[in-house]
């Protein structure tokens, strides 16, 4: 098979805390299986990543601890590296974006578009923290929204009722910082005029999809922006923290950080290429269209990664000879929650990545989180899962297989490979599904669906036990000793398939059976045959895994905050007539899409029977708009409209509250109840 040559980055996460859980399970794990595969594949890859330094939450941490942003940085640079490190991750290079060569790199972009007459230069009014001495961010101000009198909005919008409005109509603005009233002063901007790309880049979502399919939630994403429009946006921001905005005169503006991390990847690259003392290397994969381009992400950072950084890619192709290649697929995942419930660092609910590695390996935790991967939907992190993961499948279902075929080699076969004499059909259909399995597990991964890889990897111990049971050797080595080796024989080359294939998820543990095999990974699509040849000799087995005690595991889940028990509610009764004064009436789903600005909320057409009507629903979260097209439900007819997010709503659609923070199961009708019925 021709060797393709890949280059694969995962987020740069913020060098402002350690890394956790969550983290691993969106960007991190799967990245690292995909390249472990690639590699084993024998590609030619490069995998980079590094810390994100600059922005704002970096200069307020400084702020809050009395050092300079700086320590932050220094801190935490180290901190996650070793904590990636400990975990097994293999990036090629770890870098970070404070280096010299970031800061040159992104200047770069930055003086290329402004040289090209692309960048356009507005002034507006900010607030200003006059204690803070700072320009203050959008998120760092607070007020009264002048619409509706929510008091958590933000500068210029509210999240409540979707208002825009320019930050001088704020009523009661308070900085977050420091707690004081800022005041309006002016300043201007530098805005990259991303409008003008929106053609191309729809054109360019559409191509990438149809050649090398994008995952759907990536899709919706896109098309919730393009049907949006896109705007010009602001590269620059007052700071004196970040990278310097390269123009005379101009000393205390920074470029906005999502500007310059996303040309992190191009920086690292080119810090790799200087390690190894191969100039050229970076460019042979920034800058070759051959180039496979994989961009691993958690799905807060879409825009940024299928729209952003490829309209940035774009306006430097435009005006330069040497072109950089564009993401070719954005497999985002979506959040992995802890003890369901969203990790929060503040309520110390949640674990870091080095404390859980002082407790246990690290093969452990990338079964459990890459077994439980969120590619298509939330998912919780549970202590008793990663029990029994451990238990059930590492220890019981793998450990136990490698254990009783080694101990039985060293007991009946001196501890060598014995003869593959007399195949019958067993042995004849087990050769024949471990060689299948490095292609299905091969084209599982290549499709980004890395759980259902490892379900798949553990399936080959499974059926390994089963036919060492079905063959049953203690039996046959008094019996008939050419059937027993032949039995042997395939549990050890199954044995070695197993240690190949689950390299990418366990590489600590594949490396310990290749150790007690005393052999090397072959390619991977090989790595089914039968690779140890009859008298090959076998070192002393190790123990893999060691089951984790309940004591252990209660200790873990002890630790957690209390859940505050919820009161009781009271519910406040009313009488029949009351009730009956709420319609609550059948409908038909006629059509759904989601609407600007929110990520909940989604704007339905319904069939009433006797009328058309327009609802807004906070289904976001729990519904693609596709799948609630034909779908029968229970609405409340007779509420009085209102607006949401400035799309009008006229009703109400009834669902429950599931067990998952923020999903909901809309209440579904039988089909052949006819629309408009009402419910008594
Ligand atoms: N630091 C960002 C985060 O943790 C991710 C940056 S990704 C990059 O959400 F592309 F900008 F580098
Ligand atoms: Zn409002």
């Amino acid at each position: 098979m021709a060797k393709e040559k890949i280059l694969v980055t995962s987020a740069l996460p913020y060098a402002n805390g350690p890394i956790h859980l969550g983290h691993l399970s969106g960007a991190y794990l799967p990245a690292d299986i995909y390249v472990r595969y690639k590699r084993l594949k024998g590609d030619d890859i490069i995998y980079v990543c590094g810390s994100d330094e600059h922005g704002v939450p970096i200069t307020i941490t400084a702020d809050k601890e009395k050092i300079t942003p700086k320590q932050v940085i220094d801190r935490f640079h180290e901190a996650n590296k070793i904590a990636f490190e400990k975990f097994g991750m293999s990036f090629d290079i770890y870098s970070r974006t404070s280096l010299p060569v970031h800061h040159s790199t992104s200047q770069e972009f930055f003086k290329c578009f402004y040289d090209a007459g692309l960048l356009v230069e507005k002034k507006s009014m900010q607030f200003f923290d006059e204690k803070a001495k700072m320009f203050l961010p959008d998120r760092y101000v607070e007020g009264t929204c002048p619409r509706c009198g929510n008091e958590e909005a933000r500068s210029d919008e509210c999240e409540k009722c979707g208002s825009l409005y320019d930050p001088s109509e704020l009523k009661n603005p308070k900085s977050k910082i420091t707690g004081e009233t800022p005041v309006l002063k002016e300043t201007s901007h530098w805005f990259f005029p991303l409008g003008k790309y929106q053609e191309r880049l729809v054109k360019y979502v559409d191509e990438m999809n149809e050649k090398f399919g994008w995952k759907d939630n990536v899709l919706q994403y896109c098309k919730g922006w393009f049907n949006d429009g896109l705007k010009d946006r602001a590269v620059t921001r007052d700071l004196d923290w970040g990278v310097k905005v390269p123009l005379d005169g101009v000393s205390n503006k920074v470029l906005y950080v999502w500007f310059e991390a996303v040309l992190g990847y191009i920086s690292a690259a080119k810090e790799l290429s200087e390690k190894r003392n191969e100039p050229e290397l970076w460019k042979k994969f920034w800058q070759d269209e051959k180039t496979k381009y994989i961009a691993f992400i958690g799905k807060d950072n879409v825009v940024f990664h299928t729209i952003i950084f490829p309209a940035m890619l774009m306006a430097w192709n435009d005006a330069k000879s040497e072109k950089y290649v564009y993401p070719q697929n954005v497999p985002a995942n979506e959040f992995l929650n802890f003890e369901g419930k969203k990790f929060s660092k503040s309520r110390g609910w949640g674990i870091d990545v080095t404390d859980f590695l002082d407790l246990f390996p690290a093969d452990m935790l990338r079964y459990t989180l890459g077994a439980n991967l969120p590619e298509n939907k939330d998912t919780d992190f549970y202590w008793k899962e990663f029990q029994s993961r451990t238990n059930g499948e590492l220890a019981d279902i793998l450990g136990n297989f490698v254990n009783r075929t080694f101990t039985f080699a060293h007991k009946h076969f001196d501890g060598k490979v014995p003869a593959k004499v007399k195949s019958e059909k067993i042995d004849e259909e087990m050769l024949a599904f471990l060689s299948e399995a490095p292609k299905k597990i091969s084209e599982l991964i290549e499709n980004y669906k890395i759980k259902d890889a490892i379900f798949e990897m553990m399936n080959v111990a499974r059926a390994g036990n089963k036919y060492f049971n079905d063959s049953e050797p203690w039996k046959s080595s008094k019996t008939d000793k050419e059937k027993c080796a032949t039995t042997i024989n395939i549990c050890l080359n199954t044995i070695y398939t197993l240690a190949e294939i689950f390299e990418p998820v366990i590489p600590f543990t594949s490396k310990k059976i290749f150790d007690m095999l005393d052999a090397k990974p072959t390619d991977w699509m090989n790595s089914g045959l039968a690779n140890l040849k009859e008298g090959h000799k076998l070192n002393e087995p190790q123990i893999l895994f060691t089951k984790i005690e309940d004591a252990v595991i209660d200790e873990q889940i002890n630790k957690l905050p209390k859940v505050e028990e919820t009161p009781k509610e009271i519910v406040e009764e009313i009488s029949i007539d009351e009730f009956k004064r709420v319609k609550l009436r059948v409908a038909k789903i006629l059509e759904a899409e989601n609407v600007k600005k929110s990520d909940k909320l989604l704007k339905l057409q319904i069939d009433l029977g006797s009328e058309k009507r327009q609802l807004v629903a906070g289904i976001a979260k729990s519904y693609l708009p596709e799948e609630l097209i034909g779908k029968k439900v229970l609405v409340v007819a007779n509420l009085k409209p209102a607006k949401l997010f400035g799309v009008e709503s006229q009703g109400m659609v009834l669902a429950l509250d599931t067990s998952e923070e923020g999903k909901v199961k809309l209440i579904e009708i039988d089909g052949s109840i006819e629309l408009g019925k009402t419910a008594k």
